[in-house]
């Protein structure tokens, strides 16, 4: 049996996507087990192109089986918005192949509406949020008032639960000025959707307990990045969830045993979207280029990404800190045009070289990148499926970052197409 936990290893937008679905015709099961639909995974197969945002990317395959673990929190009319959406692009998404834990978390409209009321409140210290509702969707998990799938069994369950979830929002929007949410209307429209989402719901754990007696390869689909991390990423400037591959173990209900093997997807230079710390940060022509030739525009909000050069550095911690035993490299095609490519080696803060991220927002916001530059090679990649089709200096440029960050490629994109992938090594047969 190998199960396989994908993770992105920067900010987010790494192409987790693309490579979730080139993998998982060799996997039986796709389960995202963290976020929500502030995730946008982009596939595309034969020209055609899925956005995916709640559903995990296995959904376009027949006869794989996809999950929404508990650890993902769940807007029920966004989902229900997404299955019609790809159901009209020809995807079969039913009983069979289409499974949510019944303790996965809502994401409720006072939710949406308290991330919008506090990033408009918020001034210069933004996050910068998709404003989804994520960051009070899991604040009321770990505040224990939180609506799980499961309740929208028993209208009398619902109601007592909505009581309590509100007694708390509406203290709040109170004290905003804000008006008082009713319980009643989204109670009615809640009962009125909940037998088209409990049909797909079951014990994941106990479902995942099966799979592995019948020896089923599993993927485990991260979504955002390390970076983005509750605990290990740029804290405030982050998602309230654990996206390290640990989290797949607790987002869908199995042992940290049945992961075997992390998948980091990396992209040759960095991107972020939203506020927080960026040390490569790329604010002029260069900076454009990559935005523009990578398509650097959010999946889900549109927004337009940050980009900079790939910070080794910071691969090189997330690495650690999500164990990551290979890197999946993308969007080098990016960098085709390039006369000189750098890559991030050391930091500088208060006059001093340090090797690693500090924990401080104010300390990121001050280090200064130090950079090794490298020769582009000014040739197109895009669609190369073998190594050694790649330009030497393209070579070059992958084994330094392997060099660096002190882990092996195992496959490098070069297009958003599912098959312009070069193998390497294949992490099934590791
Ligand atoms: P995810 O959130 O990690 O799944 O990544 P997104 O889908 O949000 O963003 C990645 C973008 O890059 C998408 O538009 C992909 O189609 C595209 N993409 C993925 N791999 C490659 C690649 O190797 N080359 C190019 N040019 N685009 C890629
Ligand atoms: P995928 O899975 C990139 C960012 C937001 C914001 C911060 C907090 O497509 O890689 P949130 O709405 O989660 O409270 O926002 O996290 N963010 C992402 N950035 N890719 C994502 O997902 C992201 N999901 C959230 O832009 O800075
Ligand atoms: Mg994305």
């Amino acid at each position: 049996m190998k199960n396989i936990v994908v993770v992105g290893s920067q900010w987010g937008d790494e192409g987790k996507g693309k490579i979730v679905d080139w993998l998982s015709e060799q996997a039986d099961v796709v389960i995202r087990f963290q976020g929500g639909h502030n995730a946008g995974h982009t596939l595309v197969i034969d020209g055609k192109t899925y956005k995916l945002r709640l559903l995990p990317s296995g959904i376009v395959r027949k006869d794989k089986i996809s999950i929404i673990g508990n650890g993902v929190v769940v807007d029920p009319w966004a989902l229900l918005e997404e299955i019609k959406e790809i159901k009209d692009k020809g995807i079969d998404v039913t009983v069979d192949n289409f499974i949510i834990s019944e303790s996965a978390n809502l994401i409720l409209p006072f939710h949406k509406e308290m991330d919008e009321i506090r990033e408009d409140s918020a001034g210069k210290s933004k996050i910068g949020t998709t404003r989804r509702g994520i960051g009070p969707a899991y604040e009321d998990k770990v505040g224990r008032r939180s609506i799980r799938l499961m309740d929208l069994r028993s209208e009398i369950n619902l109601d007592k639960r909505l009581e309590s979830v509100l007694l708390h929002h509406n203290a709040i929007r109170k004290g905003l000025g804000k008006k008082l949410f009713q319980r009643e209307q989204l109670k009615k429209d809640l009962l009125k959707i909940a037998p088209e989402l409990l049909k797909f719901s079951q014990p994941v754990w106990m479902k995942i307990d099966q799979f592995k007696k019948q020896n089923k390869k599993i993927l485990f689909e991260g979504a955002q990045g390390i970076l983005l991390d509750v605990d290990h990423g740029t804290y405030p400037f982050v998602t309230s969830s654990n996206t390290v591959a640990s989290n797949a173990a607790t987002g869908t209900g199995c042992g940290p045993d049945s992961i075997n093997y992390v998948l980091g997807i990396t992209k040759a230079y960095t991107t972020r979207v939203g506020e927080g710390p960026f040390p490569t940060e790329l604010n002029d022509e260069i900076g454009e280029l990559l935005g523009t030739k990578g398509k650097e525009f959010g999946t889900v909000t549109s927004r337009k990404r940050r980009c900079g050069w790939f910070d080794g550095v910071l691969v090189r911690q997330t690495i650690k800190v999500s164990g990551i035993n290979s890197i999946a490299l993308t969007k080098l095609d990016v960098l085709d045009e390039l006369e000189e490519i750098k890559m991030c080696v050391e930091y500088e803060l208060n006059g001093k070289r340090i090797d690693y991220l500090p924990a401080s927002v104010e300390d990121q916001l001050k280090i200064k990148p130090v950079f090794k530059s490298f020769k582009g090679w000014k040739k197109s990649t895009n669609g190369i499926k073998n190594i050694d089709e790649l330009p030497q200096e393209a070579k070059d440029y992958i084994y330094a970052i392997e060099d660096f960050v002190g882990t092996k490629i195992s496959s490098v994109s070069t297009s958003p197409e599912r098959d312009d992938t070069i193998l390497i090594e294949n992490p099934f047969e590791i």
